[in-house]
């Protein structure tokens, strides 16, 4: 078995330029699946408000429900690195707020790291949270948790303010940076320009590293896509036939047959 994944590993694999591997997931079942691929890093996106929860947008999702499934996926991984991701309002308090509940991600659901989103308005709260000894992955570009002050859901293009957003939270000492939403010459840009590993999402392929949301890229949920995702499987379409087969089975007398009947 490999050793699990560690913010060294993540800087050497750079270093090496070798591709980082990462995908969302939110529970036990799936997020052993995607330890077993070998994927590097497991993200407990706040994501789960949208594709788990049903709900519009990430905003609502709470700390207690984040850990709740955090602890699922990190119960099941012995390689990827699991990152828990901080939900909106769990860093913006004070940050003795956002110390503790970054500690619970460790302490309660044993992940490895957290997530946050913003560059350099939220340095102060990325640099506290390191000094604890708590690795944090920063998230600049399109933020979802400000998709209110974005008016929706947009690629964002101001290369100034992305590649200052970039070098300021590798020196507030992120041990790694998504960027989201980016074109693709300036997210290039920016990981040329930072030593920390960029994992990209919509950014092209020149980031160190590429995550998606995994009930995206599984076609779990039957949603409209966004233009970045490839769908690499359709589960939902097996699902909804594998279901049609139950009910036309039970409804025809044709399940439980023989096979299926204790004697
Ligand atoms: O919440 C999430 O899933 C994320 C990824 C899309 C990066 O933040």
């Amino acid at each position: 078995m490999q050793n699990r994944v560690t913010t060294s590993s993540l800087y050497k694999m750079k270093k090496d330029g070798k591709k980082i591997t990462a995908l969302t997931a939110y529970d036990y079942p799936f997020a052993g699946m995607v330890d077993a691929a070998g994927i590097d890093i497991i993200l407990v996106g706040d994501s789960l408000g949208m594709v788990v929860q049903g709900k519009e947008n990430t905003l609502p999702v709470t700390m207690n429900e984040i850990l709740y499934h955090t602890a699922m996926v990190s119960r099941a991984c012995s390689y990827s690195m699991v990152v828990g991701d901080m939900p909106f309002m769990s860093y913006h308090l004070s940050i003795e707020k956002a110390i503790h509940n970054a500690g619970r991600f460790l302490k309660e659901a044993g992940a490895s790291a957290v997530k946050l989103e913003g560059g350099a308005d939220v340095c102060d709260v990325i640099r506290a949270i390191s000094k604890t000894g708590i690795p944090v992955q920063a998230h600049i570009g399109l933020t979802p948790q400000s998709v209110h002050q974005m008016g929706g859901f947009k690629v964002q293009r101001d290369e100034e303010r992305l590649m200052a957003d970039g070098l300021k939270v590798q020196e507030a000492g992120a041990f790694s940076v998504v960027l989201e939403g980016i074109p693709s010459p300036i997210a290039a840009k920016i990981t040329q320009s930072l030593e920390i590993p960029t994992i990209g999402i919509g950014a092209g392929p020149d980031c160190d590293g590429q995550i998606l949301v995994l009930h995206d890229m599984l076609g779990i949920n039957n949603r409209t896509l966004p233009k970045f995702v490839k769908k690499f499987a359709d589960l939902s379409l097996a699902a909804r036939q594998g279901l049609k087969q139950y009910a036309d089975e039970v409804r025809a007398g044709v399940f439980p047959s023989k096979e299926y009947e204790y004697k």
